[in-house]
């Protein structure tokens, strides 16, 4: 059984380097990218405060398409270049918005969302998806969980088969 540990806030760096370890744990010895996305989505939403929504978008013959996530049912599809994962997707490049409302071309899947952060998924030099995190508060993302993710997100593209 999985022992879930508390994230301190008042540490990123510390709790950001605790939960890869943890990631990295959770994922040993299992190659497959459902099973892993799912355990991913699944320890973000559970370990990290204040979100109302943890997942992955994944680019399947042109649009990113929903992958696993935790959090209200979400927008299918995403074309490339079109609101924040399309964006992040893009550009290659993690987006971070601190006001999802000043942000143009914004997909609101989820109407209580007011900030939201988008880490693209690169393995290999190809570009296979997003992990997309949003939060019903504004400026709930900063520059310590943009590391703390993009470590996590390595952790996940090193583990997965994709
Ligand atoms: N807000 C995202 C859409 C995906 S949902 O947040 C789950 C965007 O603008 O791309």
């Amino acid at each position: 059984m999985f022992e879930l540990k508390s994230f301190s806030p008042a540490d990123k760096p510390a709790a950001y380097a605790d939960l890869a370890g943890q990631l990295g744990a959770l994922l040993h010895g299992e190659r497959d990218w459902v099973a892993n996305a799912a355990n991913t989505a699944a320890l973000l939403w559970h370990s990290l405060p204040d979100l109302n929504w943890a997942g992955f978008y994944r680019l399947v013959d042109g649009p990113l398409v929903l992958g696993p996530f935790q959090g209200k049912p979400a927008c299918v599809r995403i074309r490339m270049g079109k609101g924040v994962c399309g964006t992040a997707a893009a550009r290659r490049e993690t987006v971070l918005v601190r006001d999802v409302q000043a942000f143009p071309g914004h997909i609101a899947c989820d109407a209580a969302s007011r900030s939201e952060i988008v880490v693209p998924l690169v393995k290999d030099g190809r570009l296979w998806g997003v992990l997309d995190l949003d939060s019903p508060t504004p400026g709930r993302f900063d520059a310590a969980d943009q590391a703390g993710l993009e470590a996590l997100a390595a952790v996940f593209l090193a583990a997965t088969e994709l």
